[in-house]
């Protein structure tokens, strides 16, 4: 393996990830995107080529016509993943022989999106994804590799061991939900069931000395889906939902808003120990006219679009880039 870079969301999901993902392999600097965590609760948003494209298990790289590996450890709904190939083959994205996944990824059942329907306790994606978690933890699981082999699946996945893959490769691991909602470090149990952060990436099998840049993502505000209480206490909050347009990529829900908080910003940039940090969406904030930010439980009004970036900017550890986005299309 020659590099690592990582794509790592410091939120509670939904904050950009799938664009930074697709403007970074513009650079044409990777031959392999590594999809590491979670399943088909994610929901990447992208523009290509002008359209627009919802993507839930495959990693970002095919649009570009890169290899693109779903990890050993992701969950693999296997209808849905095979109707998402056909989706992006129906946009002309021609995914022929790039799309793998690592043999002892965990299958997501009948039983486990039965079971996950009836969740009403956190408000999850109702994609199965704790319960074949919690099989895989318990040592019940499907691997698979399990499965009866299906050899009308070859024209649209292949199975792999990852290291090879991983052998004189460039690799962009792109991560699924994020920091907020990661199995341990999250605002539990208001969480999912996999790792969001960084180490989840070698868990993968990337080894720690290869990681290089590590793209921390972030919004100008926050969003947040499922059951907790979170923000949406004043106008501004309701009108950064709509003019944000901030509705869920794989339920439809609508997700709730709240300021930025600069401290929760600042120890998800530790734990991850990013390198850059891409602040998406403050064009938002522009259009409402408001820059509030949290600090130690208190909101604080940045009273400009300037004050905001420079709160943001020295809340956060030193050495880090940062950049701030506000386009839909690219960073
Ligand atoms: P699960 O991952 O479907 O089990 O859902 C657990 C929690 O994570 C719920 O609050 C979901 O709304 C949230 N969640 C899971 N995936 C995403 C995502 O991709 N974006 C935002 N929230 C997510
Ligand atoms: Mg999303």
């Amino acid at each position: 393996m020659n590099y690592c870079d990582v794509v790592v969301d410091l939120q509670s999901g939904d904050t950009g990830k799938g664009k930074v993902t697709h403007s970074l392999l513009e650079s044409g600097e990777y031959n392999l995107v590594l999809r590491y965590n979670g399943g088909s609760n994610a929901g990447h948003t992208i523009y290509h080529k002008g359209e627009k494209i919802v993507t839930h298990q495959v990693p970002a790289g095919v649009l570009y016509g890169i290899k693109s590996l779903i990890g050993i450890g992701c969950v693999v709904n296997i209808p849905k993943l095979i109707d998402e190939i056909k989706m992006l083959n129906d946009h002309g994205i021609n995914t022929d022989g790039l799309i793998h996944v690592d043999y002892r990824a965990h299958v997501v059942t009948e039983e486990h999106l039965t079971e996950d329907g009836n969740d009403t306790s956190i408000g999850t994606t109702k994609q199965g994804i704790g319960p074949c978690y919690r099989d895989k933890y318990d040592r019940k699981g499907i691997r698979i590799t399990e499965l009866t082999y299906d050899q009308s699946r070859d024209k649209y996945f292949t199975l792999v061991d990852s290291l090879p893959f991983f052998k004189d490769a460039r690799i962009l691991a792109e991560g699924a939900q994020g920091f907020e909602l990661d199995i341990d470090w999250g605002d539990y149990p208001y969480v999912t069931s996999s790792h969001c952060t960084v180490g989840s990436v070698c868990l993968n099998g990337i080894s720690p000395k290869k990681i290089r840049k590590i793209y921390g993502v972030a919004k100008a505000y926050e969003t947040y889906v499922g059951t907790k209480d979170f923000g949406m206490d004043c106008e501004e909050l309701l009108k950064i939902q709509i003019l944000g347009q901030e509705f869920g990529a794989t339920t439809g829900r609508p997700r709730k808003c709240n300021w930025i908080d600069l401290n929760k910003l600042a120890y998800a940039a530790t734990v991850n120990d990013i390198t850059h940090l891409i602040v998406n969406k403050i064009d938002i904030l522009d259009k409402v006219g408001r820059y509030v930010y949290i600090e130690d439980f208190e909101r604080h009004d940045a009273g400009s679009r300037l004050g905001l970036i420079s709160q943001i900017v020295n809340a956060l550890p030193d050495n880090i880039k940062v950049v701030f986005s506000d386009s839909p299309h690219t960073i």
